[in-house]
């Protein structure tokens, strides 16, 4: 049976209050709209639409790597009349049409999977999650008669009667596609919001004597996010669901309440993570890798074995059983070797820093390629920038930057070389030779006497 999907993401969001379209806002570090989209390609649905108005150029841009197409529903006058912007997808197409919402990221590909079984197995027409709630106040009320659904009242529909009723519709549907084809022309606004809504189809259908069936789910699956409010208990549940994943895979979280891992974060057994750190995008752990409290991981790729404390690591990869921080600034485009060393107040630029390498403390390379086995002595500055353009730096293997040295690039430092510490190096240094490039120490005898600063 052909199964498709689409996604309503056309919506401003106004109880949100922002400047960018709601389904953008992002929950663990991706957009809600890519959650849902993610959601479909693990439950086995590849053909996704996703009806975009508000902010659709903005919505296409940040969902555009996720090979899907658009439906473009120009004014928002309802959910029904956004599925109805959709029908150019629909049409001719024969199967079962999974409907989902923009701002419910927290639904799990079981779940969907269920919903289509569910839907197939019992010959519905439609079939709906729902969810029971203490206080479903904004949600449509789930109407039914013994056990069969008759129809959704939305909240500001609802008679007294119905506003007791707390099971909610999660906006979460499947339909034959055929039957909500022909629904979508019989939807009226005559309603308070005057909108065309999507729930009515469940009555129009019921009406015509066809089969409409319900899945009771777990409230924390339909979560619609309004409001800001909402995204961070949107945020909460997902960063339990993730930090119980990592932990059953054998992830140690010392303390999951103050653990913030993206959704996309991958993590190999025995791996230990202190409390309050952040690890975001498509970071990859390997595994018996310990992170010590307070670092951020983002978009980067750590080897195993690998120790950080307390530093940040942008779009970076760190070779296995190296040690960073701590106070270690990784910045983007950085290739750390295997068992080196980035000690504390230590920034690297788009460098490659080789195997065995020690970059112990309070220094700077930027722009540079260091070999292996180099020791750098305490406050080097690669000097990678001249005012107008950022030079290069070579440095080869086994080298001894001596202490407080300054690399003013372009410059390079052949394999086996010392630089004597204070230099300021200008020139190129030549296999096997060592580098001094300061004053020549004067020691004047009896100069404080002659100045009478003598204390004795
Ligand atoms: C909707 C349901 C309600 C359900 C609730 C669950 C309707 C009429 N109501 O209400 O029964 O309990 O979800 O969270 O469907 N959208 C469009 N175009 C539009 C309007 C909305 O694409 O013209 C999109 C929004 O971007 C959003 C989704 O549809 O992603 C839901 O819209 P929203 O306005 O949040 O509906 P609710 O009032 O929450
Ligand atoms: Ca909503």
């Amino acid at each position: 049976m052909y199964k498709c999907a689409i996604i309503l993401a056309a919506g401003q969001g106004t109880r949100i209050k922002s400047d960018i379209p709601k389904v953008l806002h992002k929950v663990c570090g991706k957009e809600m709209v890519n959650h849902v989209i993610d959601t479909m390609r693990k439950a086995s649905i590849d053909d996704v639409n996703v009806i975009v108005g508000k902010g659709a150029e903005l919505v296409k841009e940040k969902t555009s790597f996720k090979n899907i197409t658009y439906s473009l529903q120009e004014e928002q006058l309802g959910t029904g009349h956004a599925v109805k912007c959709a029908v150019e997808f629909l049409k001719g197409k024969k199967g079962v049409v999974g409907v989902f919402a923009g701002d419910a990221p927290l639904i799990k590909p079981e779940t969907v999977e269920n919903l289509f079984n569910e839907h197939l197995v019992k010959g519905n027409s439609a079939t709906l999650l729902t969810s029971m709630v203490e206080d479903p106040t904004g949600y449509g009320r789930v109407v039914r008669a013994g056990d069969e659904v008759l129809k959704i009242v939305e909240h500001k529909d609802c008679s007294p009667e119905e506003l007791k009723i707390r099971e909610m519709n999660a906006a979460i549907y499947c339909f034959d596609i055929e039957s909500l084809v022909e629904s979508l022309d019989k939807l009226s606004n005559d309603n308070n919001q005057g909108e065309y809504y999507l729930t009515d189809v469940i009555g129009i259908l019921k009406n015509e004597g066809k089969k409409v069936g319900a899945i009771v789910i777990d409230y924390e699956e339909t979560i619609g996010v309004n409001s800001r409010v909402q995204l961070a208990e949107a945020e909460e549940i997902l960063r339990n669901r993730i930090n119980l994943m990592h932990m059953n895979n054998g992830v140690t979280l010392i303390d999951p309440k103050s653990t913030y891992i993206g959704a996309d974060v991958e993590i190999e057994r025995d791996t230990v993570i202190y409390p309050n750190n952040v690890l975001e995008g498509n970071t990859k752990i390997g595994k018996g890798v310990i992170i010590y409290p307070n670092s951020r991981i983002s978009n980067s790729e750590i080897d195993d074995f690998v120790e950080i404390q307390a530093s940040v690591i942008l779009d970076s990869k760190i070779g296995e059983g190296t040690t960073v921080g701590p106070f270690a600034y990784i910045r983007p485009d950085s290739v750390i070797g295997n068992n080196a060393r980035i000690g504390d107040f230590v920034e690297i630029k788009k460098s490659n820093i080789g195997n065995n390498t020690k970059v112990s403390h309070l220094t700077y390379i930027g722009d540079a390629s260091v070999g292996e086995n180099c020791n750098f002595g305490c406050g080097t500055v690669v000097v990678n920038y001249d005012g107008k353009v950022k030079h290069k730096t070579e440095i080869g293997n086994n080298s001894f930057i001596g202490c407080n040295t300054n690399l003013v690039s372009p410059v390079k430092i052949s394999d086996n070389t010392y630089i004597a510490a204070g230099s300021t190096i200008t020139n190129n240094v030549n296999e096997g030779e060592l580098a001094v490039a300061r004053a020549r120490q004067v020691n004047i005898p009896g100069w404080v006497a002659k100045k009478g600063l003598d204390k004795k």
